[in-house]
C-alpha cells in the first residue's frame, strides 16, 4: 500500500468575481511508505493546493487522493498523518504546552502520552525554554518549530509538510533536515513542499517538479546527482609544495590529468565532481523566464 496516492488530480478555483483559476491539472503521483519526497515548484505552482487536497481540506475539481489507502475526503484518512500548513496560525493566547495539550486531546492521546511526547518534541525542536510562554511572544521561527512539533506529536507514519523550513535560520533548517532524516529511519513517509532546491538534495529520495499546476518531472535524487556530473575538479600542490592549485577536467580526461600531475611530482589533494546542481535543473525545467 502506498503512503500517498494522487490520481488525475485537478483543481480550478473560482474567484469572487466568477473568474476561473486553474491551480492544478491532472496530477498523478504515488509515494511509498518510508519515502522522503520533495515537492518542488515556484510560487503559485500549485504545491499548497495539492497539499490541501491530499489533506481533504478542499475538494478536488477532478481526480482522487488517498492517504494509506483511504480517500482523503474521509475523516479517518487523517488519523495517521501529521500536517504542517503553510503560514501556521496557532492560538497565540495559549502557551506552547497548552497548545500541544490541546492538539494531543484532539487526536485522542492520553494525558501521559501528551506529557511524554510534548517533552520529546519541545526538546527536539529546542523549545523547552519557552514551553510556559504564550505563543504570541514567539518569534516567527519559534512558531514554525512549534507548528512542526504539533505535526509530530502523535508519532504519525505519514507527514505532510508545506514548506517546513520556511522562516527558519540556518540552524533551524539544519535541525528540520535532521528531523526528517530521523523520521525516515523510523520508516515514516515525509512529503514536503519547498522552492529551495538545496533542501531537497540533502534529504529526499525523490523529487517532483511542479510548474503552473502541471507535473513537469519526477527524479530519483541519487540519479540526478550522478547524471549531472559533467567533469571533475582536481586540487593539487606543485612539486615545490607552495600554494594549492586546481584544474578542471572532463570525465574522459581525468585519468590523463592525474597521470600528468603525478609525473610532474605534484601531490593530488582532492578530486571532486563538478555537476549540474538541482537548482540548475530546476531552472531548466521551469524556464529561466
Ligand atoms: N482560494 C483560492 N482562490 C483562488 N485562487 C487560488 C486559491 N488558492 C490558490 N489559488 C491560486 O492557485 C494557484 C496555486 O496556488 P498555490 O497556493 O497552490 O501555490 P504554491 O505552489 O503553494 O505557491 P507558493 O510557493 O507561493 O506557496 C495560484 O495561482 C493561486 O493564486
Ligand atoms: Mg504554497
Amino acid at each position: 500500500m502506498y503512503a500517498l496516492e494522487v490520481e488525475q488530480l485537478g483543481k480550478t478555483f473560482r474567484t469572487q468575481r466568477g473568474k476561473k483559476v486553474v491551480a492544478l491539472k491532472g496530477l498523478t503521483l504515488s509515494i511509498g511508505q518510508g519515502e522522503i519526497f520533495g515537492f518542488l515548484g515556484p510560487n503559485g505552482a500549485g504545491k499548497s493546493t495539492t497539499i490541501k487536497l491530499i489533506m481533504g481540506l478542499i475538494r478536488p475539481t477532478s481526480g482522487t487522493t488517498r492517504i494509506l489507502g483511504v480517500d482523503s475526503q474521509k475523516v479517518e484518512a487523517r488519523k495517521n498523518v501529521g500536517f504542517l500548513p503553510e503560514n501556521p496560525a496557532l492560538y497565540d493566547y495559549l502557551t506552547a504546552d497548552q497548545y500541544l495539550g490541546m492538539v494531543g486531546k484532539i487526536v485522542g492521546m492520553g494525558k501521559q502520552d501528551i506529557q511524554r511526547r510534548s517533552d520529546d518534541v519541545l526538546e527536539r525542536l529546542e523549545l523547552l525554554h519557552a514551553r510556559k510562554r504564550p505563543i504570541r511572544g514567539f518569534s516567527k521561527g519559534m512558531v514554525q518549530r512549534l507548528a512542526l512539533g504539533q505535526a509530530l506529536l502523535h508519532e504519525p507514519s505519514v507527514l505532510i509538510l508545506d514548506e517546513p523550513m520556511s522562516g527558519l535560520d540556518p540552524m533551524g533548517r539544519a535541525l528540520v533536515k535532521e528531523i526528517i532524516l530521523e523520521l525516515k529511519e523510523k520508516g515514516c513517509c515525509v512529503f514536503f513542499s519547498t522552492h529551495i532546491t538545496s533542501d531537497v538534495e540533502t534529504v529526499c529520495d525523490r523529487v517532483a517538479i511542479l510548474n503552473q499546476g502541471t507535473l513537469q518531472k519526477v527524479y530519483q535524487v541519487s540519479d540526478l546527482m550522478l547524471e549531472g556530473v559533467h567533469g571533475y575538479r582536481v586540487q593539487y600542490r606543485n612539486a615545490e609544495a607552495t600554494d594549492v592549485q586546481s584544474v578542471e577536467s572532463s570525465p574522459e580526461r581525468l585519468e590523463a590529468v592525474l597521470a600528468e600531475l603525478r609525473s610532474s611530482n605534484c601531490e593530488v589533494l582532492l578530486v571532486e565532481p563538478v555537476r549540474k546542481s538541482l537548482e540548475e535543473t530546476f531552472l531548466d525545467v521551469v524556464g529561466r523566464s
